[in-house]
């Protein structure tokens, strides 16, 4: 894992926009793995400027999100499906049908698991993975535990989840209690991973990731074992 410490959020929002452009540039058709949170936005905004400014295309590109609420509409400002229009869908040139984030409005939630899985595989995997984390080093909603799920799945969401979560929500109560997630397979199958940690209450997580130890109680630990994972940190 390579780290790069900067001195504000605006250089990590730079730094990775550029990771992004150069994948695009190299691949134009990649197949990206994109992520919420507050983490990803300044760098969204970046993305954005420079497809304004003409320097990205995104147009053969596709993206898979890391994950969703459940149950949760596509259309409530709080759901991940709203996010990513929000903030970069509706202002870049992906084509109709080539982003997909989970659904958290269908029925059957463990059938939108497993098509959204096999919707990845079938693009070949994912080329550049972005990952934010939590302060409990979940990435995706792969929350701490003593075992962590492969493949996509439903799963409740902890507490510390919820609280750090609740902030976009009226209230703690209002937060779903489960979510979608990607597994740590398709996330560890990715080519690149792009790691973005931002804010405070993310010190005592990323000195865990600095000591170099690989724990389930840690989830983004697992992301030690990957060969190229780019973590670029602004506490
Ligand atoms: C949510 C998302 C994660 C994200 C995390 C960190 O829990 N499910 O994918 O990484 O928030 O959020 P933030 O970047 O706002 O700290």
């Amino acid at each position: 894992m390579k780290f790069i410490i900067c001195e504000s959020y605006e250089e990590l929002s730079d730094l990775g926009a550029k990771i992004i452009a150069e994948q695009l540039q190299k691949k134009p058709d990649s197949v990206l793995g994109l992520a919420t949170g507050s983490s990803p936005v300044g760098m969204y905004q970046q993305l954005i400027k420079m497809y304004q400014e003409g320097k990205i295309d995104f147009s053969k590109a596709c993206s898979f999100n890391l994950d969703e609420y459940y149950p949760i509409a596509n259309e409530d400002p709080n759901s991940y499906n709203y996010f990513m229009n929000d903030n970069l869908f509706n202002h870049v040139n992906f084509t109709e049908g080539s982003t997909r984030v989970p659904n958290g409005s269908v029925a059957d939630p463990d059938l939108e698991c497993k098509s959204y899985e096999q919707a990845v595989l079938d693009k070949g995997g994912i080329d550049l993975q972005v990952l934010g984390i939590g302060p409990n080093g979940h990435i995706g909603f792969n929350e701490p535990d003593d075992q962590l799920f492969v493949h996509t799945h439903v799963t409740g969401l902890e507490p510390a989840t919820i609280e750090a979560n609740a902030r976009f929500f009226e209230s703690a109560e209002s937060v779903p209690t489960k979510a979608i997630t990607m597994g740590m397979g398709l996330i560890m199958q990715a080519k690149k991973i792009l790691l973005l940690i931002s804010g405070k209450s993310k010190k005592d997580v990323f000195e865990q990731l600095k000591n170099g130890m690989v724990t389930p109680q840690n989830p983004a630990s697992f992301l030690l074992l990957h060969p190229d994972v780019t973590t670029i940190v602004c506490l």
